[in-house]
């Protein structure tokens, strides 16, 4: 006998079990959080595909292939085996929603690998089972996986559709030609190989981007296939947009592609029109060109941005439509003066970045990305370098957004087809960012002194070019640059990692290379220490000389005096998960932020500040003023000022006034007495601004602040609070270390940190202590009505609640998604008996012997009146042998009794086609169903549609 093989199957009412919500026609949009780019109104559906996965932590081995026949399946399309197959038993797996990096979920134990911040990764499934609508036939269905760490494997209704190994890429797949619908599900398997590794820092695992299904008319535009850059000339702009085409449809089409340009209020500065005839199953270039003569410039301080719509046009019907952000803005590297943004000379005031945050680990909410990137901007900051890989979408479009330069950086080394290919999706993704100005080739790759170092980045950079000739390519160096063949010869912008002293004369020895810093300064603090201990595995606030590395102060005085260095990256604007340092365990994260692991400021906030920020005063005091015991001791004080002079006073009386070191800061020793100490900043001899710190009481109370005010009830936003203990008088208590427990009021907390390098508590959960006066509680809000409190307790201080407005807001289109269902496909039928008993006698028969039975066809019928009997046998799914479940019959023909092995399950008396579902109790092991037919006399019976066991009812 065939083995019990499954499809899925499903009627309307799954779509509400899923709890999906359809996307309505031409009502597509982004993300609601945080998107730029929406769809111009067209049949284009974009999905969200964040529900319904099924989640397995470990590997499942597939069963080993020994026999002929199974073989001869193995071969086979669709015939995937073990947790990849369609009918594979997942009822058990938990469910999770995306983003989901598995692996900020496990403990934090010193023997896993310290470069990944000594947290377990392995090996992890995700299933889903999709379902779409009859009339979706007509559509290009396509699977688009924005990132999946680390190797993965997808495959889709039995099919291997994709191996992807790395974790910083995109999926696109047409899911089109393998696709189901109506009734027939769709199933999605995931394997995910995490203890695969490319990078030296924590990288998480799983599907921790964004995942969605989009929907599109047969002639549509490819995903990422609209270039929408705009050049200058000699007067006036130009705008040339390529669009590149696809077709799934069965003849060749003759479209017309409509170009408008829009201003950020959505009027129509131009348009064009061109017909093309796109040939079934190809792509098809158009290329466009739109102007304007005065467009507002984009700039990091005023980041204008623009739109282009794009309809594919089948006569006056846009069938599809997107919408893509672009911003009007030149950039230039010269040699001797460095960078330049729309011709004024810009200093590149950047940092290095990494994609994780404390919580949640790579799978970061858009709305935490916004808050990530509003803070840098806060800091003074105007770039970013995203190390070492290319980010998630979300961020490129705040950073267009917000108005920061972005270095974009391709992972992997590596010329080879494989490998070129992460390159040309890097370029074709994120070329319309105005954002960018640099494309990254490599960071500190062993080869780039050689001459094959100089020839893998010479075929990656003409890889880049054959797609972007605007932005120059680089490579990140820290040495080989004065090899005689070296990549520094490959590349348009040389990038120093490090190598300060080396910046003269590589400028002496190549006056015409440009050259920027990549990354430096490396230099270590723990927010809220002040001395570096190494038992404690605390390093200081002051900035102090780091072995081998730069201070920060140090670090930009050599770019910045240097008109040839265009800028730096400074590693890093936040602490990140792994690569801890200077020392290993119990440290589990990096010291080298600018911000702690939450996005908290540590001193080295206010350096930057000082040194960076020109259009208003800067002034801060380190350290904080509670040194209680350490009366009379002095304590050594930092001023950072971006003033002309500046002077401090200890209650009231004065140290003495300094003239402000804008790239060193200023320093004092100050003998302690409690109280307050203050900063005055002077310009010009006035005083321009005032900071001060004092000495608090005893923590007498929490409080709460939310990084927003307001936020969507979408499920999808995320508000981080941070959390401090305050005094009788309100005033933050810097040194509290008490442990606080929360609870969520119309939200979920998804994540807990408090900057901490040196805890391995959990990050999941509802309670961590303040770290030196702080810890953050990162809480996604829920679909519904109502606000978002937050209230935080900890013993002996008065709780506290915080709330934030929930806005109602349009649900985020999401894919229709089901639980797992089990189908029963291949039937038998007995020989027609006259009597009822006889017929019922086959319930015991052996039933190999019989017909197949074909679901889904209408049976003719017998040629008299009796009795059929028609069998099944099954394993149900783990879940319904123990809960028990039903047997759903949604097209059912004749009139039927139906049997759980011999005990009668339901009846259906009425003849005529209908839908039956009898309870399943529960039981173990293989089992048989049997129905009996009372079949009449050429009467046609049947079941129409596939036959379900379903689960009990199980909410997403
Ligand atoms: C650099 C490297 C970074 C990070 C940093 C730590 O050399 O590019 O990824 O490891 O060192 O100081």
């Amino acid at each position: 006998m065939r083995k019990l093989e499954a499809h899925m199957s499903l009627n309307r009412r799954d779509l509400l079990i899923g709890g999906s919500s359809l996307a309505v026609a031409g009502l597509a949009f982004g993300h609601p959080a945080t998107a730029v780019e929406a769809h111009a109104p067209s049949q284009r559906e974009s999905l969200l595909l964040d529900s319904g996965w099924r989640f397995h932590e470990g590997d499942v081995p597939f069963p080993a292939i020994l026999s002929q026949d199974d073989s001869y399946d193995n071969a086979k399309a669709g015939k995937a085996w073990g947790a990849a197959a369609p009918t594979f038993d997942d009822s058990e797996w938990p469910i999770v929603r995306l983003p989901h990096d598995f692996v900020s979920f496990q403990p934090i134990e010193e023997h896993y690998n310290r470069a990944q911040g000594y947290r377990k990764r392995g090996i992890a499934w995700y299933r889903n089972v999709l379902r779409f609508e009859p009339d979706d036939t007509a559509k290009h269905i396509e699977l688009q996986i924005e990132g999946v760490a680390t190797h993965a494997t997808v495959w889709y209704n039995g099919n291997v559709i994709a191996h992807n190994w790395s974790g910083y890429n995109s999926l696109y797949i047409d899911l089109t030609p393998f696709t189901t619908y109506g009734s027939e599900l769709n199933t999605l398997a995931i394997r995910v190989d995490a203890e695969s590794m490319e990078g030296w820092w924590y990288e998480g695992g799983g599907l921790y981007r964004t995942v969605r299904i989009v929907k599109r008319h047969p002639v549509h535009i490819v995903t990422d296939g609209v270039l929408a850059h705009p050049v200058k000339l000699a007067s006036g702009w130009t705008l040339p947009v390529e669009v590149t085409l696809y077709s799934t449809a069965k003849s060749n089409r003759v479209v017309s592609v409509k170009v408008s340009l829009k201003d950020k209020e959505g009027t129509v500065i131009d348009t064009e029109t061109l017909s093309v005839t796109v040939t079934a199953l190809d792509q098809r270039l158009a290329r466009l060109n739109l102007t304007h003569d005065s467009p507002e410039l984009w700039s990091v301080d005023c980041p204008t941005l623009y739109t282009v719509e794009t309809c594919v046009m089948d006569g006056d019907l846009c069938v599809d439509g997107l919408v893509t952000t672009c911003g009007f803005r030149t950039t230039r590297f010269d040699a001797k003066t460095g960078f330049y943004l729309n011709d004024k000379p810009l200093k590149i005031q950047g940092v290095c970045i990494h994609q994780d945050h404390a919580g949640v680990g790579t799978a970061i909410p858009d709305a935490l990305w916004d808050y990530r990137i509003r803070r840098l901007k806060e800091l003074g900051c105007n770039a970013v370098r995203c190390t070492h890989n290319a980010p998630s979408s979300i961020v490129l479009d705040l950073c267009d957004r917000y108005g920061l330069l972005v270095m974009d950086e391709n992972r992997l080394f590596n010329p080879s087809p494989e490998y070129i290919d992460h390159v040309r999706w890097m370029v074709r993704r994120d070329r319309n960012h105005p954002s960018i100005i640099l494309w990254s080739v490599f960071n500190e790759e062993p080869m780039q002194g050689s001459a094959a170092g100089y020839e893998m980045v010479r075929r990656m950079a003409h890889e880049v070019k054959l797609l972007d000739t605007s932005r120059p390519v680089t490579a990140a160096m820290n040495s080989g640059m004065f090899s005689a063949i070296n990549v520094s010869q490959a590349v348009d912008v040389v990038g120093f990692n490090y190598q300060q002293d080396k910046y003269d004369a590589f400028h002496k020895a190549h006056p015409d290379i440009a050259l920027t810093s990549s990354e430096d300064t490396s230099n270590y603090s723990v927010r809220g220490a002040y001395v570096t201990d190494q038992d404690k595995r605390l390093t200081s606030g002051y900035d102090d000389p780091p072995k081998g590395w730069a201070t920060h102060r140090g670090s930009w005085k050599m770019i910045a005096e240097r008109d040839f260095i265009a800028g730096g990256f400074v590693w890093t604007g936040f602490d990140y998960h792994g690569e801890p340092s200077p020392w290993g365990w119990p440290t589990n994260s990096s010291m080298y932020g600018i911000m702690d692991l939450c996005g908290f400021e540590k001193d080295a906030f206010y350096i930057h500040q000082a040194q960076w920020i020109k259009t208003q005063p800067v002034l801060h005091i380190v350290p904080h003023w509670n040194w209680e015991g350490r009366e009379g001791q002095p304590i050594k004080v930092m001023a950072c000022a971006n003033s002309d002079d500046v002077e401090l006073f200890l209650n009231g009386h004065s140290l003495g006034r300094q003239v402000v070191d804008k790239y060193e800061m200023n320093f004092w020793q100050v003998p302690y007495a409690p109280g307050r100490l203050e900063a005055l900043a002077y310009k010009a001899g006035k005083v321009i601004a005032r900071a001060s710190v004092e000495t608090t009481g005893v923590a007498v109370g929490l409080k709460i602040t939310p990084d927003r005010e307001t936020a969507k009830g979408d499920g999808l936003d995320a508000v981080a609070f941070r959390i401090e203990a305050v005094d009788a008088r309100g005033r933050t208590l810097p040194t509290a270390q008490n442990t606080v427990h929360f609870s969520v009021t119309n939200g979920d907390i998804i994540g807990l940190g408090n900057g901490d390098p040196n805890s391995a508590a959990p990050e999941k959960g509802n309670q961590r202590a303040l770290f030196n006066g702080l810890a953050q509680v990162i809480v996604q809000t829920q679909t519904r009505a109502g606000d978002l409190i937050l209230m935080a307790q900890a013993e002996g201080l008065k709780t506290a609640t915080a709330r934030v407005k929930i806005e109602p807001t349009q649900a985020p289109s999401r894919q229709a998604t089901t639980t797992s269902v089990q189908v029963l496909d291949y039937w038998y039928d007995a020989p027609p008996e006259i009597t009822r008993e006889d017929a019922l006698k086959n319930r015991l028969v052996n039933m190999t012997l019989w017909h197949d039975f074909g679901p889904r066809e209408l049976q003719a019928g017998q040629t008299r009146d009796g009795y059929t009997l028609v069998s099944a046998r099954y394993t149900p799914f783990a879940k319904v042998q123990a809960e028990g479940g039903s047997l759903d019959f949604p097209r059912l023909t004749g009139a039927v009794e139906v049997y759980d092995g011999t005990k009668l399950i339901g009846t259906k008396t009425d003849p005529a086609e209908g839908f039956l579902s009898v309870a399943l109790p529960p039981g173990k092991g293989e089992r048989r169903v049997n129905l009996l037919f009372r079949t009449l006399a050429d009467t046609p019976y049947a079941f129409q549609q596939n036959v379900i066991v379903r689960q009990r009812f199980q909410a997403f």
